[in-house]
């Protein structure tokens, strides 16, 4: 039997080049060596999209892309969160054996803790439970399916270490019945540069998209910030957002020879954003026109999203049903 890859996909913005390199890439090439089960987590994106319009377009994006990327949901369990009632059902379960005190400390109630605090407000103000509760959302994806890899982004890891401690509090009691998940990070594609120098997030601003015009997606590499170097002088590779992209996705090859170029001067920056431009062209152009036609075609995406639910809930409904059993809720 093959072991179980799964990851979630939040619908909270459109995916860019560092999703791809962080986790939609490794997460495709597991495919061939796991079973694999990945999914849009919209339920995750109610903790802070409140437009329903929204929220839809985005899924649909978010689903698109992939199936742009090459996901093959012949051989991939493509499916929404919401379409699986048995993960709700899960996380009540789980929030009954997760230490209050270990969701105090994940990183984004923290972070939004801290934030009142230092705005001179109470510690929870204007903070919902969902946020809070998330990580046992994130744990009952993960463990009503017995997943033993999650291919995620480096900030993801933090949850996945809570979904194991909660894993291991509810075997404490009833033996050997969840799986502790391991995360897979990819780990050297950490901090990809955003357009102005910060790690590349949705939250930042600073993204540049998979799929877009290629006018827009010239636009955006424009807009790369680098120092006041002239073309003449020398320049270092590794402190330029530039080449902080350029090299995943040159081969190995010309990024020895780029970096050489950059050492020896004569290489401007307006060129080498060019060269990055070229490069993801050759790299999405094609997938681009897939991802039109997908998106274009709502239908088709829920028809298999609905195919990639229902197999996902055969085996959600037969683990769940093991677990009723073991704390006495189902004989
Ligand atoms: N929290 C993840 C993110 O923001 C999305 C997610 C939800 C997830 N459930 C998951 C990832 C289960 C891996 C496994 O990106």
């Amino acid at each position: 039997m093959k072991k179980i890859a799964l990851t979630g996909i939040k619908p909270t913005g459109i995916p860019h080049i560092g999703n791809y390199l962080g986790m939609i890439q490794p997460a495709l090439e597991l495919v061939h060596n796991y079973t694999a089960l990945y999914f849009i987590a919209d339920y995750h994106a109610l903790t802070t999209i409140r437009e329903p319009g929204n929220l839809k377009d985005l899924t649909y994006q978010v689903a698109a892309t992939w199936l742009a990327l090459g996901l093959d949901p012949d051989r991939v369990a493509f499916y929404r969160q919401s379409d699986i009632p048995e993960v709700f059902e899960l996380t009540w379960i789980l929030s009954c054996f997760t230490p209050k005190g270990l969701l105090n400390r994940a990183h984004a109630y923290k972070a939004a803790v801290e934030a009142n605090t230092i705005a001179g407000k109470s510690a929870d103000f204007d903070i919902h439970s969902g946020l809070f509760n998330y990580p046992v959302l994130m744990a009952a994806d993960i463990l009503l399916f017995g997943a033993h890899i999650v291919p995620v982004g480096l900030d993801q890891k933090q949850h996945v270490e809570i979904v194991r401690d909660i894993a291991e509090s509810i075997n404490n009691v009833y033996g050997k019945l969840l799986i502790p998940p391991e995360s897979r990070i990819q780990r050297d594609v950490k901090t990809i540069p955003g357009v102005d120098g910060r790690k590349m997030s949705k939250n930042y601003a600073n993204t540049i998209p998979i799929f877009d015009s290629p006018a827009n997606i010239r636009k955006r590499i424009m807009r790369i910030v680098t120092d006041s170097k002239r073309p003449e002088d020398s320049k270092n590779p590794d402190t330029c957002n530039i080449f902080g992209i350029y090299r995943y996705f040159a081969s190995a090859k010309t990024v020895e020879q780029t970096r050489k170029r950059y050492l020896e001067g004569g290489l401007a920056y307006s060129d080498i954003k060019t060269e990055l431009f070229d490069l993801l062209q050759a790299k999405f152009g094609k997938a681009a026109k897939r991802y039109q036609q997908i998106f274009s075609d709502h239908r088709h995406i829920d028809r298999i999203l609905n195919q990639g639910a229902e197999k996902a809930r055969s085996l959600a409904v037969a683990n769940l049903k093991k677990i009723r059993r073991k704390i006495g809720i189902e004989s």
